[in-house]
């Protein structure tokens, strides 16, 4: 397995594989490597000769004390890296990534700057992209739409490095998906971007690098979230077709202990807040414990049903 700093590097490299037929499958990471990065990795060797990791914890997608938490352990992510079929690691600097930014605070200042947002269209201005309003402004991207500029800026600039064939991403950053899906359907139309379910733990709770932030009793605190909507889910398949009634009977069940950060249910394809559940829809709750910021996904296929 390489490990890459140099975005030239990787990209000759990745050319020489690319000029000899193989195809190269990218799964991105912020790092914290965990089981549901393993099930991208698995899937992306299945269905690729190569596959490529980018471990970069990408300051533009963080407020500053999030970012200086964040749980990474580079020795560690190599190993779970090693053990999944990965040929390649880029683990870029922040500098080789950005090399116009001269300070890292000047990555924080860009959340509260105010930036020309196009209502329908990216807009890319001095090599950032700000992602459209009708995609940007549903769900917490209401609150933080400059997460999203964040991540599909770095993921734009991964693309142009390492120009992968297919690249994997998680369902469980639901939105996220989507606007990388149309990012690429824009600016990359020959890289496929393809979602992977949700991997969740024995005791059901969504892999994240975060959960090893949490005590025994915050890991119940998020467990019940995750049942809160898993019985949202089953009320919904058994007819329950008031989004108010569902929303409000998650908040009852969710524990005092959570604090709710953002909760909605929408059309799973607009994005868009609904009120009657008629078609296939998302649940989606992004929570605090104490400290800790957490978000649980659940799709509901109402026509597979
Ligand atoms: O979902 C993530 O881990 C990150 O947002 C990503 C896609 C690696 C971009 O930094």
């Amino acid at each position: 397995m390489k490990i890459i700093t140099s975005a030239s590097q990787a990209s000759t490299d990745i050319a020489k594989l690319q000029a000899s037929g193989k195809t190269i499958g990218l799964v991105p990471t912020l790092g914290g490597l965990h089981k549901g990065h393993q099930l991208l990795m698995q899937r992306s060797s299945e269905e690729n000769d190569i596959t490529v990791i980018s471990i970069f914890l990408n300051p533009m997608q963080f407020r500053k004390k999030q970012f200086l938490e964040y749980p990474s352990d580079f020795e560690q992510d190599k190993l779970i890296a090693q053990k999944t079929n990965v040929s390649m690691i880029f683990h870029p600097s922040v500098k080789e990534m950005y090399p116009d930014i001269t300070e890292m605070d000047d990555f924080f200042k860009y959340q509260t700057d105010f930036k020309r947002r196009d209502e329908k269209n990216f807009v890319i201005e001095d090599n950032i992209i700000h992602v459209a309003s009708n995609l940007v402004y549903h769900l917490d991207g209401k609150i933080h739409p400059w997460v999203f500029d964040g991540s599909t800026t770095i993921v734009s600039k991964l693309f142009k490095v390492l120009h992968p064939n297919r690249a994997y991403f998680g369902e469980k950053d639901f939105q996220q998906l989507a606007i990388l899906t149309k990012m690429a359907a824009i600016y990359f139309p020959k890289i496929k971007v393809l979602g992977v379910p949700t991997l969740r733990d024995a005791d059901g709770l969504a892999f994240s690098s975060r959960n090893v932030l949490l005590s025994d009793t915050q890991r119940q605190s998020a467990l019940c979230v995750c049942h809160a909507l898993q019985s949202a889910e089953n009320m919904i398949k058994t007819g329950e077709t008031e989004a108010k009634i569902v929303l409000d009977t998650i908040i009852k069940t969710i524990s005092p202990l959570v604090k709710i950060d953002y909760i909605d249910i929408i059309n799973k394809k607009t994005l868009e807040p609904i009120t009657k559940i008629s078609d296939d829809i998302v649940l989606y709750v992004a929570f605090f414990l104490n400290e800790i910021r957490l978000t649980e996904t659940v799709i509901v296929s109402i026509h597979n049903s």
